[in-house]
């Protein structure tokens, strides 16, 4: 009996998150979110469907003790019973907007531990907890173009972007020689209509020189939904082909 999924869902309060969760709110499915806020709608979609969400209110900022009760929350599962289980790290911050000596140092740490630290701690957790699990067993880390080009005003997010494209490239190589290797891929979404854009074009243009460029983003409709944005990264997420190449942009 392998008829249930399991997905882990970072960031599932907002954005693209949150659209992921709901779209994978379906019978046979077991949904846990991660995020600071919990998000009502959410969960009364799924507890008036009678689908299984569980939503842990965390903070990223601070990833080893979530990466420990993620260890123990696998643990109580029987592995048999799961077709596939998926970890989607998808929280993200900003961090930024401002060349990196006039940013709080706060704000640059909160930037790396929730984009990249956390990304390794919980994949890390995930893959020592599933290892003999018999089913299908994936990691989907939301990227971003800037992991791969530069943006003045964003350093501390292009350095996790980046480093969350590498970690994932040495994951794949570790687990290309485990008997049920996981498939990782690392995957640049585009330009999604969500409060990570309302941030960018909050920011001060004498700081952040693209500002105009996210202004025009929006001006001119060019911003995805995070329903369709969703949409697209759980029918990669799904394909038979996830993992063949561990980073990947949604565009190409
Ligand atoms: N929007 C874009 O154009 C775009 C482009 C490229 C890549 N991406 C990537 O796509 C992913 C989703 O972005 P989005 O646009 O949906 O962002 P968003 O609207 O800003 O949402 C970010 C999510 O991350 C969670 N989060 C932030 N800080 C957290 C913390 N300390 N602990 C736990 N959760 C935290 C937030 O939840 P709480 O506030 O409740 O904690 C929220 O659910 C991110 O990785 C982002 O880098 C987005």
């Amino acid at each position: 009996m392998t008829s249930q999924h399991l997905y882990i869902v970072t960031g599932s309060s907002r954005g693209v998150g949150a659209a992921l969760v709901q779209q994978l709110l379906k019978p046979g499915h077991v949904v846990l979110g991660i995020a600071r806020q919990h998000n009502e709608a959410l969960q009364s979609m799924a507890d008036e469907a009678g689908l299984q969400l569980e939503q842990w209110p965390r903070d990223l900022g601070d990833p080893l003790p979530v990466a420990r009760d993620l260890q123990q929350w696998l643990s109580a599962f029987d592995p048999a019973v799961f077709g596939s289980v998926n970890l989607i790290n998808n929280a993200g911050v900003i961090g930024g907007g401002a060349p990196v000596e006039q940013i709080a140092l706060e704000l640059l740490s909160n930037a790396l531990r929730v984009g990249l630290e956390a990304t390794l701690l919980l994949s890390a957790a995930f893959l020592e907890r599933t290892a003999d699990w018999p089913g299908r067993r994936r990691i989907l880390n939301i990227s971003s173009g800037l992991g791969r080009r530069a943006m003045a005003g964003s350093t501390a997010y292009c350095a996790a972007k980046a480093g969350m494209d590498h970690l994932s490239r040495a994951i794949a190589l570790e687990q290309a020689t485990q008997p049920n290797p996981a498939r990782i891929v690392s995957m640049a979404p585009g330009v999604i209509d969500t409060d990570m854009q309302v941030e960018l074009r909050a920011m001060d243009p004498a700081k952040f020189p693209d500002h105009g460029r996210f202004m025009q983003l929006k001006s001119e409709g060019l911003l995805m939904s995070p329903q369709a944005c969703a949409q697209q990264l759980l029918a990669r997420l799904q394909a038979a082909s996830f993992g063949d190449e561990p980073v990947g942009d949604l565009r190409g």
